[in-house]
């Protein structure tokens, strides 16, 4: 399972299509961009239907093909002005050189040529041509001109061409056309959550997964934690703007998008990476990892043999990272979580006065819908005393949901000002 925050919603795409045996690419372009999640229209001129059918594109964008600037049928449901203002980039892939020559000349004698006038969305060319014209004056002339219109051109590259020359012209594969514009919207994402996420300018510590105590070279104690729940928060919480660094016991999870990954095996190891971060300058402190309550108090250097009915393994008591991390000089906001099989609230609120937190979010795991292997959780969170805030029941929903609401909890528990309340 994967919190890969590719996945960008809400982000229209045009791709135009031109004259070029490339066009065929511009299939796979197409799945790929509805794939990273974009709605997608296509523009083909007609030149380009000559290479391929606007059918394609119908079926893999999932919306009529745009190909006439005058379809009366088009223009009364989404005609060339309001595709120009849908549009929150326009790709034209391939670009052929005639296209970029009326682009640079403002001609408007097709839909596309229009749409480029019509726009305020940025343009985005991929040329794919023949070597030599790619080479030629005007071509390059065209291009100098384009770029100083702000338009942004993504090269071409060398190689074998279907005309049987060699050299710069050939279109990038689709893939590496699709994780351009995904790479485009993730920064440009990325820069308003740093300004305006609501834990811009934090970095989050989080701690996830099971931790893995030795007790020979081949043999561990641990749990059945996946992690699920410390990633996704980790995924939310750079999302809302901060720096976050995963401290992440032995799961098989993908780390997610502009997360600093740190892995560890036992409590130990997690603490100890937990104190050196704290050195770091850490804001919140998210403990999500079950860690094992015990460590073997001696690993054996060497693979214990079978030997009689019984084995004796003394076990020793691991450290509790989380209210260590709190009882620091410099101690971040403090989130802890409990997992509980019976009287959930009432063990919850004791640990959230034992290990000095400022905020836990606890669910009951007798519940098989819910909470260690499962995609849902449901929680109930709540806050130390001085923040005078009420517990939040946090209803049945996606790991991902109660992580965005997680997220929030915590945004409020640190712009929340006690002495307001008492004001009133
Ligand atoms: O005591 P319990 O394991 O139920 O506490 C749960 C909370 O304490 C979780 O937030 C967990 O990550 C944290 N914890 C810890 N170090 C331990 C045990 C628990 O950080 N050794």
């Amino acid at each position: 399972m994967s919190f890969d925050l590719s996945v960008i919603p809400n982000k229209n795409i045009i791709v135009g299509i031109t004259g070029g045996i490339a066009a065929y690419k511009s299939a796979i372009l197409v799945r790929r961009l509805k794939d990273a999640g974009f709605n997608v229209r296509v523009v083909m001129t007609e030149g380009a239907q000559a290479f391929i059918t606007p059918l394609t594109f119908q079926a893999l964008s999932g919306n009529p093909v745009h190909t006439q600037l005058l379809d009366p049928e088009a223009e009364a449901g989404m005609g060339h002005i309001e595709l120009a203002r849908w549009a929150d980039l326009v790709l034209i892939a391939p670009a052929s050189c005639d296209t970029l020559a009326k682009f640079a000349a403002g001609l408007a004698d097709d839909l596309l040529s229009t749409l480029y006038l019509a726009t305020s969305a940025p343009v985005w060319v991929a040329p794919a041509m023949n070597q030599q014209m790619w080479a030629a004056k005007a071509t390059q002339r065209n291009l100098a001109t384009l770029v100083d219109d702000g338009v942004h051109v993504i090269m071409p590259e060398s190689g074998s061409q279907a005309c049987g020359d060699v050299g710069l012209g050939r279109m990038p594969e689709p893939e590496e056309l699709a994780r351009q514009v995904t790479d485009y919207f993730h920064k440009a994402q990325r820069a308003i959550a740093e300004k305006f996420g609501l834990l811009a300018s934090k970095h989050v510590v989080i701690t996830a997964g099971p931790t893995r105590e030795a007790i020979d070279p081949v043999r561990y104690i641990s749990n059945h934690s996946t992690g699920k729940m410390g990633f996704a928060l980790a995924a939310a919480c750079y999302a809302a703007g901060a720096k976050v660094t995963l401290i992440a016991g032995p799961v098989s999870l993908d780390t997610p998008n502009g997360v600093r990954r740190i892995n560890v095996s036992s409590a130990v190891q997690m603490l100890d990476t937990s104190m050196q971060l704290l050195d770091e300058g850490c804001d919140v402190f998210i403990a999500t990892a079950a860690v094992a309550d015990y460590r073997v108090a001696e690993v054996a250097e060497h693979k214990i043999k079978k030997s009689g009915d019984e084995l004796d393994i003394a076990l020793i008591k691991n450290p509790d990272i989380v209210a260590t991390i709190a009882q620091q000089d410099k101690r971040p906001f403090m989130v802890g979580f409990a997992a509980e099989t019976r009287n959930v609230e009432e063990y919850a609120a004791g640990k959230l006065v034992a290990k000095k937190l400022d905020m836990i979010a606890c669910n009951d795991v007798s519940r098989a819908d819910i909470g260690f292997a499962s995609d849902e959780n449901a929680m109930t969170v709540f806050f130390a005393e001085g923040y005078h805030l009420p517990k939040r029941d946090l209803e049945k929903a996606s790991k991902q949901e109660i992580a965005q609401q997680l997220v929030e909890a915590i945004h409020d528990a640190l712009h929340h000002d006690p002495a307001q309340d008492e004001a009133f």
